[in-house]
């Protein structure tokens, strides 16, 4: 028998501008549960998550995904639309 894969929380149906710095790296929350979107706060202790670990490649605006469902993670990809 197989586990069913744990299903991350929606923090919201929509990505979260941020501005990062080339070369600086941010960990991405994945569970859905951090009180610190888009980023992991430690709130996913004791779960099967993990926060994602995003290195920046230049200083800029990017759009981390919120819905937690997208296949760029940690960045958006449009599929929040089709939530
Ligand atoms: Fe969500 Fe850490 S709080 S991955
Ligand atoms: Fe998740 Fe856009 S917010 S794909």
């Amino acid at each position: 028998m197989t586990e069913a894969a744990p299903q991350p929380t929606i923090a919201q149906k929509a990505p979260y501008p941020a501005q990062v710095e080339a070369g600086k790296s941010y960990w991405w929350c994945t569970c859905g549960n951090s009180g610190k979107q888009p980023f992991c706060d430690g709130t996913h202790k004791g779960s099967a998550f993990a926060p994602l670990k995003y290195t920046a490649d230049k200083d800029g605006q990017v759009w981390f995904c919120g819905c937690k469902a997208s296949a760029k993670a940690p960045l958006c990809d449009g599929r929040h639309k089709a939530l």
